[in-house]
C-alpha cells in the first residue's frame, strides 16, 4: 500500500476484492498514511466480512464495503456503490491478496482477471499474493495436503498454484522489481525479521 500510494506511484484508490475479516492496519489505514485522501472500495462475497467491515472499516470519505464475487467480475464492476466510490477513469490499486487461492480453475479465476485488467485505466497496479506448494519445502508437503483437506467440507476449497502458473494471472500488467517473488522477499522493510517465512507469492504490477 505505501508503494502504491507513494507519489512516484500515484495511486489514490484502490479496489480491495476478499478483503476479509477487519484486522490491524487495513488498506485505507496504511494507505492513508501516505495519502490522508486516498479512497478504498472494499469487497467481499461473505456477508459476515462485509457487515464486520460495513461495521468497522467503512469511514465517510474514504471507505465502502460491498458485497460481490470476483468469480463475477461483470456485476462487481457495475456495482453502484463502487461505481459512486472509485473513479474507473482513473489509475486504481486492484488488491487480490490471499484471494485467488480459494478459487479453483472452474471458476475462471484468469477470465475474471482479465475483465478486471481491461476494465481498469492504464497506469493502474496489480497487487496479487496467492499461496504455493513451490514453497513448500519436500519434507512438509505431506502436511500440507493434509491442513489443506480441512476446507474440503467448509465454503472455499483451498487450491495451491505452482509459481508459472501464479504469474500467468499477471498477464497483460507489468511487473515491478523484484517481480514476483515469495511474499516475504517483496521490498521487505526495515522491520522485516529474517525468520519471517511465507508460503505465498506475491507481485506488484502495473497496467501499461
Ligand atoms: C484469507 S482472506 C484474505 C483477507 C485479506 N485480503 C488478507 O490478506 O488479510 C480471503 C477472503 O476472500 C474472500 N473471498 C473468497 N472468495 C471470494 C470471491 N470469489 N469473491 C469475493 N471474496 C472472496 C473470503 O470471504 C475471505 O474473506
Amino acid at each position: 500500500m505505501r508503494f502504491l500510494a507513494a507519489p512516484e506511484q500515484g495511486i489514490g484508490q484502490f479496489l480491495d476484492i476478499g478483503a476479509g475479516l477487519p484486522t490491524r492496519r487495513s488498506v485505507h489505514e496504511v494507505a492513508k498514511l501516505v495519502n490522508p485522501a486516498c479512497r478504498v472500495a472494499y469487497v467481499d462475497y461473505d456477508p459476515v466480512v462485509v457487515s464486520h467491515g460495513k461495521a468497522m472499516l467503512a469511514e465517510r470519505d474514504c471507505s465502502v464495503v460491498v458485497q460481490e464475487d470476483l468469480r463475477d467480475p461483470e456485476a462487481l464492476l457495475s456495482n453502484p456503490e463502487i461505481r459512486g466510490h472509485l473513479d474507473l477513469s482513473q489509475p486504481v490499486g486492484l488488491i487480490l491478496v490471499n484471494i485467488l487461492h480459494w478459487i479453483t480453475d472452474a471458476d475462471r479465476p484468469r477470465r475474471a482477471l482479465g475483465v478486471l485488467r481491461d476494465a481498469l485505466a492504464p497506469g493502474s497496479y496489480l497487487v496479487l499474493t496467492h499461496m504455493s506448494e513451490d514453497l513448500i519445502g519436500t519434507s512438509d508437503i505431506d502436511a500440507a495436503k493434509r491442513a489443506a483437506r480441512v476446507f474440503d467440507t467448509a465454503s472455499a476449497q483451498l487450491w495451491f498454484r505452482g509459481r508459472a502458473e501464479i504469474l500467468r494471472f499477471f498477464d497483460g500488467w507489468q511487473l515491478v522489481d523484484p517481480g514476483l517473488v515469495p511474499k516475504h522477499e517483496w521490498r521487505p522493510g526495515p522491520s522485516a525479521g529474517a525468520s519471517i517465512f511465507d508460503i505465498a507469492y506475491g507481485g506488484v504490477a502495473r497496467k501499461p
